[in-house]
């Protein structure tokens, strides 16, 4: 390690882009990791008791009812980063998710792969202290406590493992292809419509309720600015989903987004990975419109791989 970042990383424990337990492992091209509980300083664990005690207004205020009961659920303590194994022992005999530590960026396909199976990629580390508002990467707050409480929750985790069923039938799609620039044409496009709709669903849904509009999107719950923003700002378009809309609409993730999409209930977002699946199969995926998000090499060679393509 040169000497500046040495010096830069003296102590940081596991805080977000200067963590040396994380560069190590990313070095050695492991994925999967373990969480070094040890390594989280007390700079790390008042991050999280602040982070996590600031959302609670919000949180009862804006939050879908099924997410507050998995907070309840999962006995977060507001005052510790959380440990994965404990989070695990309360989750996964309510829906079998467990979250499964990694060390950073999962590749698409193995992402989804992995919700097919129930397992949840976790960040480990946390932002600094001093940036608690944004942060362009995910980190532990954003994934324990932002996605897995909805985990908590039987259709919403049944939804996800759809979605990895969605992402095996677009290697499927894939590997019926011969001619590789079609094959990569293709792959394109529907990876485009999976990361749209997982975008305005799981990390930026809000649902109908008899109380008004609820959010249940991770990308808002942890949020404490977008969270309330999503809900009260004029500036926001609220509209009820549309499938074909979703997918042909790009998304930018450096600002508060301008345009949400509402679901009914839990079942309807449960359907609409259903349909969206059903039109992959009719190759309805397959020339959605250009734009936001890009798919970067190891997605695409993610979804290649797993094809069989070589
Ligand atoms: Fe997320």
């Amino acid at each position: 390690m040169a000497g500046a970042q040495a010096e830069r990383s003296a102590g940081a424990g596991l805080t977000t882009t200067r963590a040396p337990f994380i560069e190590q492992a990313q070095a050695e091209g492991r994925l999967y990791i373990s969480q070094p509980y040890e390594l989280y300083t007390e700079a790390n664990h008042e991050a999280w008791c602040r982070l996590f005690t600031r959302m609670g207004d919000r949180w009862s205020r804006y939050a879908n009812p099924r997410f507050l009961q998995g907070i309840d659920n999962l006995c977060l303590d507001p005052h510790r980063v959380p440990r994965l194994e404990d989070v695990n022992r309360f989750l996964s005999p309510l829906t079998g998710f467990k979250a499964k530590p990694v060390s950073g960026y999962v590749p698409s396909f193995l992402f989804f792969d992995c919700l097919r199976n129930r397992e949840f990629p976790t960040t480990i580390t946390i932002r600094d202290g001093a940036t608690l508002d944004y942060l362009p990467e995910p980190d532990i707050f954003h994934d324990i406590a932002g996605h897995v409480p909805m985990h908590t929750d039987r259709a919403f985790a049944d939804t996800l493992v759809r979605f990895g069923d969605c992402a095996h039938t677009a290697a499927e799609i894939v590997a019926g292809i011969r001619d590789e620039p079609e094959q990569i044409r293709r792959i394109t496009s529907i990876f485009k419509a999976l990361a749209r709709f997982f975008w305005f669903t799981i990390e930026f849904g809000l649902m109908r309720s008899p109380d008004g509009l609820k959010v249940y999107g991770s990308g808002l719950l942890s949020s404490h600015g977008e969270i309330a923003h999503a809900i009260d700002s004029p500036d926001v378009q609220r509209y009820p989903i549309q499938l074909e809309w979703v997918i042909n609409q790009y998304f930018e993730i450096d600002h508060y987004q301008p345009l949400l999409f509402i679901v009914d209930s839990f079942d309807h977002l449960f359907d609409l990975v259903g349909q969206l699946e059903r039109w992959m199969r009719a190759g309805r995926l397959n020339n959605v419109s250009a734009g936001e998000p890009q798919v970067s090499e190891p997605d695409l060679r993610s979804f290649l791989q797993a094809s069989g393509a070589k």
